[in-house]
């Protein structure tokens, strides 16, 4: 298990945005972690880092499942936080997402935890955890499931920022 630090919101979003550069057209990145932790600072990152402008990104995604952004690679940012559990709807919306072709952001996967048919085939996945008596420090766990090139983003991460 791999972990890297920030210490403040300006460093997530360049961690972020170091991602985004390397990803391809079908990536998957899982945000797992609580409430503030900075899942949509580091999603927001990502999509910097994909080329999507700074004035077509959303802050505060949570009131809608999805958001569709153009960069350089279209990214779909979903966040699953509201999904208790998932209409017919809701899970047709999640397929529908991983046959595009283009980045899959996900906040709360956990919440497709019990659904065998979306399980992405691969993904990049990150924890990002508080860091006891430090408003501004997170510690961010990565985990390559399926995909060499997550392996290869991982090892690009460490050596930029730790
Ligand atoms: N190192 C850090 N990285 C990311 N966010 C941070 C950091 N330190 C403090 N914060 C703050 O934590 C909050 C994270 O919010 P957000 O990304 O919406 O969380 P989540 O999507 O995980 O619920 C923001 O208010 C941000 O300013
Ligand atoms: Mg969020």
């Amino acid at each position: 298990m791999v972990s890297i630090q920030s210490d403040s919101p300006d460093r997530t979003l360049a961690i972020g945005k170091h991602i985004g550069q390397l990803l391809e057209t079908g990536s998957v990145v899982a945000l797992s972690g609580t409430l503030g932790a900075g899942k949509t600072w580091l999603a927001k990152g990502i999509a910097y880092g994909l080329g999507v402008p700074d004035y077509e990104y959303v802050n505060s995604p949570a009131y809608d499942l999805i958001h569709e952004y153009r960069g350089r690679l279209s990214v779909f940012h979903m966040d699953l936080y509201r999904l208790s559990s998932l209409s017919l709807d809701d899970e047709l919306m999640v397929q529908d997402v991983f046959s595009q072709s283009g980045v899959c952001l996900i906040e709360w996967p956990e919440r497709l935890a019990s659904y065998p048919a979306l399980q992405p085939a691969h993904q990049l996945h990150l924890q990002i955890d508080l860091v006891n008596d430090d408003d501004l420090g997170r510690v961010m766990t990565l985990e390559a499931h399926g995909s060499q090139l997550y392996d290869s983003i991982i090892h690009s991460l460490i050596n930029v920022f730790t």
